[in-house]
């Protein structure tokens, strides 16, 4: 048997064109495209290929983009201020800042200053709290979880009543996955059981699951035989395991054996190609559904 691949590189495509034409539209019905501040600090080269992407998808659905690159030296201060402009912009919908930061500069402070309405990566704990309560609270999901589930449904896995098992504990994938999937509604109302390195007999609960998410960081930690024939299996790990010497880029590799589980899974998301593509998509689905958001429904909000 050959498991049927879900395709981040295909679903990205379809995904932006559908928020192609909501841009049209909402050029058409409010004269204004989303609004989009991508703030890099320092020169991080992994940073700076994350957010050339971002910009670049960004522009290419027409958003109004900012590109606020910072010296590594700025202070924190500076850097609160300066989100703290952007709060105050009405034609900027979303705010990023991309992590890392620098030692000097203390993350949770400078995420926390994102207004919550802006915080398009979700990762606000008022954002992550509302996700948690669910149903008409949800505001902006977290992008890597949100694509994870958009790859599941839209591959056509049942997840009403279905196993699934998460490997990892982190903030920002495992443990809001695991609250996803077992949330009420669409694309949900599973069984949900989430994994960690303490976990005794981690092969048992993965061989249970319908839906295996693995999202631990090691590279080939899933052996096939944990994995149940048919199942789906999503690989969030992204592991640089070596340097092609043709092109001189990094080789990626998941947390799966995708060779051998291919011939167990019923679906199978690769490494490159699979989630990563999905986590800029819901970035900027969740721009445009932000600046909706700003442009018809704040005042009621604020009522
Ligand atoms: N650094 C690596 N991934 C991310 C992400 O999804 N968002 C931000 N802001 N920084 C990152």
């Amino acid at each position: 048997m050959s498991a049927e691949i879900i395709s981040g590189t295909a679903m990205r495509a379809e995904i932006l064109d559908e928020l192609k034409q909501e841009v049209a539209a909402m050029q058409e019905k409010h004269g204004k495209t989303p609004g989009l501040v991508t703030i890099l600090v320092g020169e991080n080269p992994a940073s700076v290929s994350y957010v050339t992407l971002k910009v670049k998808t960004a522009l290419g659905l027409g958003f109004h983009e900012i590109q606020d690159n910072q010296p590594e030296s700025i202070s924190e201060q500076a850097l609160l201020e300066l989100i703290e402009k952007y709060n105050q912009d009405d034609d900027i919908h979303g705010i990023l800042v991309q992590l890392p930061l620098p030692d000097h500069i203390d993350e949770k402070k400078v995420l926390n200053a994102i207004s919550p309405d802006k915080d398009v990566d979700g990762f606000h704990p008022v954002n992550l709290g509302r996700m948690v309560i669910g149903g008409d609270e949800i505001r902006y999901l977290p992008c890597t979880p949100a694509g994870i589930q958009e790859m599941i449904t839209r591959s056509g896995t049942e997840t009403a009543g279905a196993e699934v098992v998460v490997v990892g504990r982190s903030n920002i994938v495992g443990k809001p996955i695991a609250v996803m999937m077992g949330q009420k509604g669409p694309g949900a109302n599973s069984t949900v059981t989430m994994v960690h390195t303490r976990t005794k007999d981690l092969d048992e609960h993965c061989r249970r699951a319908d839906i295996l998410i693995v999202a631990a960081g090691v590279p080939g930690l899933v052996k096939p035989e944990w994995i149940k024939p048919g199942a789906t299996v999503i690989d969030v790990g992204v592991n640089r395991v070596g340097v092609s010497e043709k092109t001189g880029r990094a080789i990626l590799s998941g947390d799966v054996d995708f060779e051998a589980a291919s011939k167990v899974a019923g679906k199978i998301t690769p490494v490159p190609g699979g989630v990563g593509p999905m986590t800029i998509t819901m970035l900027m689905k969740n721009t445009v559904k932000s600046a909706w958001f700003h442009l018809e429904n704040k005042q009621n909000d604020a009522a």
